[in-house]
């Protein structure tokens, strides 16, 4: 199921990722395992959904006040920046940007492009 959810994610965003590989889609459906396994207690993780903890915002608003590119930082230093009510989490690179690319293939709203 993961991984059609996986697949169905890759669609919507393929039209402005058109680089978009085999590679980046098991990159996304392993960040959806991790955020899952570590977030998914005070997050909403997936596309829809409300937070277990009312002051965790559901991941697919974060790039509503982030640049969700941005992250890849917190996330590798231990995500504990402005966060006191969160465990402090530091990842492996590649788990990082197989969380971003996750992140990314759920906002409900993406924002402009950079090049703007
Ligand atoms: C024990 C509960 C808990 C867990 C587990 C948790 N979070 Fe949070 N998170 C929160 C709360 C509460 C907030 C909002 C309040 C705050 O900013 O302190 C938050 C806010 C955030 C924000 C918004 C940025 C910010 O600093 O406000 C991001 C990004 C985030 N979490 C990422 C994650 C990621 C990624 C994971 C898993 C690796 C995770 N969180 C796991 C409770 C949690």
């Amino acid at each position: 199921m993961r991984h059609l959810i996986a697949i169905a994610a890759l669609a919507l965003t393929s039209a402005c990722a058109s680089h978009a590989s085999m590679a980046q889609q098991s990159r996304e459906a392993r960040g959806q395992t991790i955020v899952e396994q570590n977030c998914s207690s005070c997050h909403a993780t997936g596309r829809s959904g409300d937070s277990p903890a009312p002051e965790a915002p559901p991941f697919r608003t974060l790039s509503h006040n982030y640049r969700v590119d941005a992250l890849e930082e917190a996330l590798a230093e231990g995500i504990s920046v402005g966060h006191p009510a969160m465990p402090q989490f530091a990842f492996a690179p590649d788990d990082v940007r197989s969380v971003i690319a996750y992140l990314q293939s759920i906002q409900n709203e993406l924002p402009p492009p950079p090049q703007e």
